[in-house]
C-alpha cells in the first residue's frame, strides 16, 4: 500500500523467500506481501539487497528469486489511470481527479483495468439499475476492494469483501475508508472456509477451478442473483456441467476481450 513519503508506484523490487511466516518489516518503502505455497513473496519501493541478506540470515531463510520491474510490467504493461466504467469514474490515487472512485491499486489485482474487471463492473451496476431491491452483497475475491466500493457507491448497504491474501484485505479495507463507505472485510480461503451467504447478491471474480469447487457447495447458491467472472469462453462447457439442479436462470452474458460474465438468478425467485 502507498504511505508517505510514496504516493505512487515506479519500480517495484520483489523478493521471493523460503520463509513460511510473515517477518515483520518496518520500512517505509516496504509495499506490504503474502505467503504463497509456503514461501513469502515482499514488494519494495526500492533496492532491499542488503537487508533482505540480513533478514535471510536471521531467519535461516534463502532467496528463491527476485526481481526488479516497472510497476506498469506488474499491471500487465498497462498504465494504470482513470477510467469511466458502470456509469462511475475511477482514478488511481495518484491522479487528483475528482473521480467517484479512488484506488490505491497496490500490487494485488483489481486496479480496473483487466477486462473481467470491467465486465464484472459493467454487469453488476446494470443488474443494481435493474433491481433496486439488492440491498447486500458478498464479494468474493475482493482483491484491491473496487467492486465492492463500487456497489455501495451505487446503493447497496450491507456489503462484505472477502480475500485470502492479506495485502488485498488491508487495500481493499483502505479504499473502502477512502472512498468513504462502510465494507467488512474478511481474510478467509474459499477452499475451506464458509461466509455468510444470507445476501442478496453474490460476486465472484475468480480463477475457474476454484468457481468450478464453489459451484457445489450449497452455502454458494444461497443469494438470489450472482454475478460470475474471470473464466474465458473455452471455460464455459465445464462451468456449465457445474451449475446446481434445476439450474439458475440466465439474466445476462457477457463477454469483452476473450473474458466472461454471467448474470443468474435462482430458479425460486
Ligand atoms: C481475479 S481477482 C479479482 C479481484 C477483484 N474482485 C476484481 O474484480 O478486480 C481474484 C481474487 O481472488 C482471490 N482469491 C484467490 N483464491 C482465493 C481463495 N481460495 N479464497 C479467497 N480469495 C481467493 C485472489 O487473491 C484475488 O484477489
Amino acid at each position: 500500500m502507498l504511505r508517505p513519503p510514496h504516493s505512487r508506484y515506479r519500480r517495484l523490487h520483489v523478493y521471493h523467500l523460503s520463509l513460511a511466516a510473515m517477518p515483520e518489516i518496518d520500512d517505509p518503502d516496504y509495499i506490504g506481501g503474502w505467503l504463497e505455497d509456503g514461501t513469502a513473496i515482499l514488494f519494495f519501493h526500492a533496492d532491499r539487497d542488503r537487508e533482505i541478506k540480513g533478514l535471510c540470515r536471521e531467519k535461516g531463510c534463502q532467496v528463491i528469486y527476485q526481481a526488479e520491474m516497472d510497476y506498469e510490467d506488474w499491471e500487465a504493461g498497462l498504465a494504470v489511470e482513470s477510467f469511466s466504467c458502470g456509469g462511475l469514474t475511477f482514478s488511481p490515487v495518484w491522479e487528483k481527479s475528482g473521480a467517484d472512485i479512488v484506488i490505491d491499486p497496490s500490487v494485488v489485482f483489481g486496479s480496473g483495468f483487466h477486462p473481467s474487471t470491467r465486465l464484472a463492473i459493467e454487469g453488476m451496476c446494470d443488474l443494481l439499475a435493474q433491481r433496486p431491491g439488492i440491498e447486500s452483497m458478498l464479494d468474493l475475491g475482493c482483491g484491491t476492494g473496487i467492486l465492492a466500493v463500487a456497489a455501495a457507491k451505487k446503493g447497496v448497504r450491507r456489503i462484505t469483501a472477502l480475500d485470502n491474501n492479506p495485502l488485498a484485505c488491508r487495500v481493499a479495507e483502505r479504499n473502502a475508508a477512502a472512498n468513504r463507505t462502510e465494507i467488512t472485510v474478511i481474510e478467509a480461503d474459499l477452499r475451506k472456509d464458509e461466509p455468510d451467504a444470507e445476501v442478496d447478491l453474490l460476486v465472484a471474480n475468480l480463477y475457474h477451478a476454484l468457481l468450478v469447487e464453489l459451484f457445489g457447495r450449497k452455502w454458494f447458491w444461497r443469494p438470489r442473483f450472482h454475478l460470475i467472472a474471470g473464466f474465458i469462453p473455452a471455460m464455459e462447457e465445464e462451468l456449465l456441467a457445474a451449475l446446481p439442479d434445476p439450474p439458475p436462470r440466465f439474466l445476462d452474458r457477457r463477454r469483452q476481450d476473450r473474458w466472461c460474465m454471467w448474470l443468474l438468478q435462482s430458479p425460486s425467485s
